[in-house]
This record gives structure tokens, C-alpha cells and sequence, in this order.
């Protein structure tokens, strides 16, 4: 059911029309700045409406293609209607969208894999190009213009300031309990005018909790109620269970050594089912009074907070199951006061990042017996999602951690490999490495010290026998005279 009454701006309620006719005023060519966070916040129904535009332009003979720029990923009703009709030019900065995925491997969609703390920069540095339109869904408008944001943030904020158009979509489906659970930054100048970022905790509200909008730039507006694409996880199994103990084992070692306080440090956990399985391993584990700073708050984030584990957690985006947002809604103002949603410039920012002392966490692909990482192309040619934050993490984080079962395809490929066929976190970002077998931490190792610890602890004993032959002709080969493996 549409809810007209939020939409208060008199002089936006004036530009309320059809999905079909908001997506007319996108012209081809155009660069478009769509919200959107790992499935929530995206715009729910004039990217399809756009697509069909497109398809019919294309029975016609006629060419339509647009940029897609969002937060990160969306769904199909956006990624996967757009590249279905091919209209896709250029996509940036994250996607995981497998229609979109096809065409990027295809060499028929151009892709711009970029770190998510750069997108909103390199847009007002001028970097890439002209935003044209915004699409952006929010939850609600007041009176004065200004925007409630949605279940996510991403890089709304920017979109909004930097586009000549805007639409939005207004989603009576987004729970108006979410208004005041924003927090977001206008202080981010370009430099030379940069002034530090003043959030020195997780929890720390440095902004305004809605956005601003200039009326007169608003094209459009579209009335929804849609859901957010909201993916199941898979139950923790063997492997990531494992993955979770050895992070368990190590924080507490940590923590015995003094190098880390008993309640840790802020929290980031990426995307996927392993990093999900780790926060379930941190709720029952011994570790109280913990905090968040991260990009995604997932099922085992919010189940942290509501045992009382994790007192508060910073993102720029819910990415809940379907029954883990039931729940969130169903009490979202017992959340509100834990859980801030940022900016994902803020969210992911190096400065704040390196000064909370983030522990981070991230899937990966595969890495190598030196610690360089592939988080984004299987076999080093094929793109299977982008490097998302784990890049603005991994360099900045207190402790930098990745994680990946040793093993992928039923164990016919070792996720260790001799040297990785693609490098997006190169072994001077890398801390630690974590697979079901064992966690190699290569704090203070040299390149061949970490060789050892890395075959030793964290491949699968099938593959350590040719991975230790490869090292030990890679260290003849470096010293002819000896340096055999020990
Ligand atoms: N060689 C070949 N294929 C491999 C592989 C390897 N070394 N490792 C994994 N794969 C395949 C898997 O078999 C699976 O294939 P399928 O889709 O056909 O089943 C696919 O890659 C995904 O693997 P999976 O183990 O399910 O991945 P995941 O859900 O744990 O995600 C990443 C791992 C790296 C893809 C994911 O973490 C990611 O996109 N990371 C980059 C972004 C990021 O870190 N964001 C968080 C920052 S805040």
C-alpha cells in the first residue's frame, strides 16, 4: 500500500508520478547515481522500468546504454534487469549481480572495480566523469525538503549533492522507525580544505540524521512499497566453524599478550557466510562489551546486539536475512540506540579506520605463501563480485585478517596457491590468514618465514606437498648455492 503522507514537501508531493514516466526523463548516455548497499536501500522500480525503455529502444534498433554508479551491490530488479537488456555502459564501484557478472566477463559491460571509501571522492574530484541523474530511495520526506534515509546509506549523500536531476523513490516498506538511526557527515571537503573526520568512538554522531536535498533539483518522485533484497545465510558448517575458532583462539592469545584490551577493539566483518559464521563464534564467545565500526551489519551483528555482546555498531548498510529483518523491524526502536548507519565514505574512511584500530575481517579467493590476496578474480581472469571495503580495511585496520576454506570446488582447487593470480591486497596489507586447517599470523615475518607458516598452518595437506616443492625450487632458484626447506 503507498503512503502518500510521507512524502510532507508540498513541492515535492507536486512531482509524484509513474515509475514509467520518472524513468522517460533518463536520457541514453547518461551517468546515474542509483542508492543501493548490498540489497537495501536500491531503488525498487524505475531501474525496471528503465530497462523496459530500453528493451523497446532496442527492438528499434536504437542504442540505450547508461553508467551505473551505486553504493555497492543491489539486486536483480536493478543490476539484473539493467545488464539483461544490455544497458549497461559502465558499472562502479561493487556488484555481485550474476547477469552482471556474465556481461563483465563477456567484455560486453565496462567495469570500474574501486575501493568504496574512494567512490564518493573521485565523484567530487572530478575523476569520473559527470553525474547527471540521482535515483534514490529513501523512507520518507519532511516538510522542508529534507530526506529520510533508507536501510542503507552508501553513497546517497554524494548522488543527492552531485547530480543535475534527481528522483527519488519514497518506500512506505522502509520502517519510518528507522529515522534519527542516520548519521550523516557534510564535512568531507576536498583538499586542500580537508579538516580532520571528529569521530574518535564507534558510536560517535558527527552529522545530521537526514539528508539535504535541493527541491528544485528533484525531477521526480515515485511512490513505492517494495521489500529490500534480503539473502538467507547458510547455517555455519564444519569449515567456518572452524575458521571462527581459530579467530576465537587467536584474539585471546591476543588479549593475554597485552596487545589487545579485553573488550577488543572495534569489530569490521565483511560480507558472506564465513564472516557471518565468525560474528556466531564472537557471541559465544568470551568476549563482552564489544563495538562495531564496520560496512555491513549482517545477521550475526544484530544477534550480538540483541544478547548483549556488541554494544553498538556503526555501518552504512543492513544486509539481514529475511527472518533476521523480520526481527529487526519488529523492534527497531530497541535497535535504533546501538546501530548507526553512516556515509560509506565515513563508514570506510582509512583516517577513522586507523584511529579506532579496527580488527577487520574478509573473505578472500585464494592467497598466496606470501600473503598477497585475490578477493575478486577467480583463476585471475574472471570477476566475481569486486573488492568492495576490504581494501580501505585490510590497509588500515589494527589487525588485518582473511579468511577462506583451503580448499574450493570440492577440493580440487587449494585456495593457497604459490603466487596469486590476481592482487588486490598485497602482502604488506596482510596480517593474518585463516583457513579451516589453522591461522598464519605473519606479523614480523619475512617473505620465507611466512612461506612456511602459511603451507604449514593454513593449506590443505593434500596440496602442502607441491606447494613446498614449489618454495623449495623458488628458494634455489633465488639461491643457487642452498636454502633448501627445512
Ligand atoms: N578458485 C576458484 N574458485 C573459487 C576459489 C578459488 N580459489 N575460491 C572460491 N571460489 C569459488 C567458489 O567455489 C564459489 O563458486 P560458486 O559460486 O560456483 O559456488 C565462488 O567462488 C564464491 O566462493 P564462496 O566460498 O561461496 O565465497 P564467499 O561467499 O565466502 O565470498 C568472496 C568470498 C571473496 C567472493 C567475498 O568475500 C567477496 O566478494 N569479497 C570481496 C569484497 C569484500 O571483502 N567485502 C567486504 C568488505 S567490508
Amino acid at each position: 500500500m503507498k503512503d502518500t503522507s510521507r512524502i510532507q514537501c508540498a513541492a515535492l508531493r507536486s512531482k509524484i508520478m509513474s515509475a514509467t514516466e520518472a524513468a522517460a526523463l533518463i536520457p541514453s548516455g547518461v551517468n546515474v547515481g542509483m542508492s543501493g548497499f548490498t540489497g537495501a536501500g536500491y531503488p525498487k522500480v524505475v531501474p525496471s522500468a528503465l530497462a523496459k525503455r530500453i528493451m523497446d529502444a532496442n527492438v528499434h534498433g536504437k542504442k540505450f546504454k547508461i553508467g551505473v554508479w551505486t553504493g555497492a551491490s543491489t539486486a536483480p530488479d536493478l543490476d539484473g534487469a539493467l545488464a539483461m537488456v544490455d544497458g549497461v555502459e559502465m558499472r562502479l564501484p561493487y556488484q555481485s549481480d550474476p547477469t552482471c557478472r556474465k556481461r563483465i566477463n563477456a567484455g560486453e559491460m565496462e567495469y570500474i572495480d574501486i575501493h568504496l571509501s574512494h567512490v564518493a571522492q573521485f565523484v567530487w574530484f572530478g575523476f569520473l566523469g559527470k553525474l547527471d541523474v540521482a535515483v534514490v530511495e529513501v523512507a520518507g520526506v519532511l516538510e522542508d525538503g529534507r530526506l529520510i534515509p533508507t536501510s542503507s546509506v552508501g553513497n546517497n549523500k554524494t548522488w543527492l549533492e552531485q547530480a543535475d536531476k534527481i528522483i527519488l523513490e519514497v518506500n512506505s516498506w522502509q520502517n519510518l522507525h528507522l529515522e534519527g538511526m542516520h548519521d550523516i557527515y557534510y564535512g568531507t571537503n576536498v583538499p586542500p580544505h580537508r579538516l580532520p573526520i571528529p569521530l574518535v568512538r564507534p558510536n560517535d554522531r558527527i552529522g545530521e540524521p537526514y539528508f539535504r536535498c535541493d527541491p528544485n533539483k528533484v525531477i521526480a518522485v515515485v511512490e513505492t512499497h517494495h521489500p529490500d533484497r534480503n539473502s538467507a545465510f547458510t547455517p555455519p558448517d564444519a569449515n567456518s566453524r572452524q575458521i571462527a575458532g581459530h579467530i576465537m583462539e587467536f584474539l585471546e592469545h591476543e588479549v593475554k599478550k597485552g596487545r589487545l584490551p579485553v573488550d577488543l577493539l572495534p569489530l569490521q566483518s565483511g560480507v558472506g557466510n564465513i564472516a557471518n559464521a565468525v560474528m556466531a563464534g564472537l557471541d559465544e564467545g568470551p568476549f563482552n562489551n564489544l563495538t562495531a565500526y564496520t560496512e555491513v551489519l549482517q545477521d550475526g551483528m544484530l544477534q550480538m546486539i540483541k544478547s548483549g555482546k556488541l554494544n553498538c555498531a556503526s555501518a552504512t548498510a543492513f544486509s539481514l536475512s529475511p527472518e533476521a529483518l523480520a526481527e529487526l523491524n519488529a523492534d527497531l526502536e530497541r535497535y535504533r540506540d546501538s546501530i548507526i548507519l553512516r556515509p560509506q565514505e565515513i563508514s570506510n574512511h582509512p583516517e577513522v579506520i586507523r584511529r579506532l584500530g579496527v580488527i577487520s575481517m574478509n573473505g578472500m579467493i585464494e592467497a598466496d605463501i606470501y600473503g598477497n590476496v585475490n578477493s575478486t578474480h577467480l583463476m585471475g581472469t574472471q570477476i566475481m563480485n569486486g573488492i568492495g571495503g576490504s581494501g580501505d580495511f585490510a590497509r588500515n585496520a589494527f589487525l588485518s585478517m582473511f579468511m577462506t576454506p583451503s580448499t574450493a570446488k570440492n577440493g580440487q582447487i587449494s585456495c593457497i596457491v604459490p603466487m596469486v593470480s590476481h592482487v588486490d591486497h598485497t602482502e604488506h596489507d596482510v596480517q593474518i590468514l585463516v583457513t579451516e586447517q589453522g591461522l598464519a599470523d605473519l606479523r614480523g615475518l619475512s617473505p620465507k618465514q611466512r612461506a612456511k607458516v602459511v603451507i604449514e598452518n593454513c593449506a590443505h595437506p593434500d596440496f602442502r606437498p607441491a606447494l613446498r616443492d614449489y618454495y623449495k625450487r623458488a628458494l634455489n632458484q633465488a639461491e643457487p648455492a642452498g636454502g633448501a626447506f627445512e
